[in-house]
């Protein structure tokens, strides 16, 4: 028994000294050009596959993804962030893309073997030591399924034409004055609160995937202009239909309770201390909303105050309320 003992631990030392050999002397090639060894790329990618099958939510958990406005909202996002990896669905890959090891799959072939749990979670986590990155920020699922909206209509060959991807105010506008439902207008807001929002998704305060993508693209010093175009546009008021009890969200928005004032105390009048929330889509707000009260966000300590006790029906009625609202001449 005692011989079997130290031979295993002889045999585990020598393995050690070679691995420790192969780290300090440099024997392993890490040349992408050189690609895997016959097999390690078998391994790895079942591996992969395994992994996200075991990680991924149910199918269960799984939002409804069809509305135009979500998908919208994932290729605008896509079109930024993944298209310079996977290519656009009509495109080809750039060759330094292709020159990856491993390289990024086409998207029609990246989504083709994948359920949308399963490519909810690879989109969330990205993948290690592939350069598939993971979503930039903590928290923010809701935005990781907007893109897995999109990529099903890849998946389903009917995926909406990108919006072109260059900086500036027509990037900006490509999401904000095209789509609704989760995405917020910006021409009721004040500039000076564009601005502050713009440097809170710039440091991560305000955490947001999309629009911490987003402004990585435009410089810190345009911020003040980008700020006040958008803020200037006039548009058109939107048709509402809501979906929530707007009368129910009026009597909430009226009440505050003994520490915390009315939200309308904050968001309703001429001198108010929060941003105009009235014509907002429905989806952005009631999003917004569940943020502060869940903790994602907590930048301002009013905002927390105001929500913590929030219900989701709370929520969804409030959310109906504002949206409903025409902004004030
Ligand atoms: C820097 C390049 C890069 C960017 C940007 C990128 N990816 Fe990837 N992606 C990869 C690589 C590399 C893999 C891994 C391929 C492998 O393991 O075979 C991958 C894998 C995937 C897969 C799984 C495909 C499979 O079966 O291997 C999906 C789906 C995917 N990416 C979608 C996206 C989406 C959506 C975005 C944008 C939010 C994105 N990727 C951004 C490089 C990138
Ligand atoms: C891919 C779509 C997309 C693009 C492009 C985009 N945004 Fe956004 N924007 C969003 C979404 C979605 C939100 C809501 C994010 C959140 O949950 O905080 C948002 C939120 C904002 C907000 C906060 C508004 C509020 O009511 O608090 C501002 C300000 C903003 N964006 C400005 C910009 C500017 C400036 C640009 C261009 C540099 C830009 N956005 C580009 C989708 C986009
Ligand atoms: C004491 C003042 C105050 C009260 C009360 C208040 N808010 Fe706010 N709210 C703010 C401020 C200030 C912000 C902007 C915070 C920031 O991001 O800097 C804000 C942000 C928001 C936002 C995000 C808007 C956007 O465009 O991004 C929503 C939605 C919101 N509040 C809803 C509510 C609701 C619903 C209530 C009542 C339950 C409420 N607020 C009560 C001050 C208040």
């Amino acid at each position: 028994m005692r011989t079997v003992l130290l031979t295993l631990a002889a045999v585990a030392a020598l393995g050690l000294a070679g691995a420790g050999a192969v780290v300090t002397f440099g024997l392993y090639n890490v040349s992408a050009q050189a690609g895997h060894l016959p097999g390690v790329a078998w391994l790895l990618h079942t591996t992969f596959r395994n992994a996200v099958e075991l990680r991924a939510p149910a199918m269960d958990k799984v939002p409804p993804l069809d509305d135009p406005d979500l998908i919208a909202l994932g290729a605008g996002h896509y079109a930024s962030a993944c298209a310079f990896c996977h290519a656009t669905p009509d495109g080809a890959r750039s060759a330094t893309a292709r020159a990856m090891e491993p390289p990024p799959p086409p998207i029609d072939e990246a989504v083709a073997h994948w359920k949308p749990n399963e490519l909810f979670w690879i989109v969330e986590n990205g993948v290690k030591m592939t350069g598939m990155p993971g979503w930039p920020v903590k928290g923010r699922e809701d935005e990781a399924w907007a893109v897995v909206a999109y990529l099903e209509t890849v998946k389903a060959d009917a995926a909406p034409p990108l919006p072109g991807a260059d900086a500036g105010a027509a990037y900006c506008r490509s999401c904000h004055e095209r789509i609704a439902g989760p995405v917020p207008r910006l021409d009721r807001l004040s500039p000076d609160y564009i601005e502050a929002q713009l440097e809170n998704y710039r440091t991560g305060v305000r955490p947001s995937g999309i629009m911490s993508h987003a402004v990585s693209l435009a410089p810190p010093e345009s911020f003040a202009d980008l700020a006040r175009e958008l803020a200037g546009a006039s548009l058109p008021d939107r048709e509402v239909a809501v979906t929530g009890d707007a009368a129910a969200g009026r009597d909430l928005a009226g009440r505050g309770t003994r520490d915390v004032p009315a939200c309308l105390a904050c968001h309703g009048g001429e001198d108010r201390k929060g941003p105009l929330l009235h014509g907002q889509p429905e989806d952005f707000l009631a999003t917004q909303i569940r943020l502060w009260r869940d903790g994602t966000y907590h930048h301002n300590r009013l905002m927390v105050a105001a929500t913590r006790d929030l219900e989701d029906a709370d929520i969804s009625a409030l959310a109906a309320y504002f949206a409903s609202l025409r902004a004030p001449e």
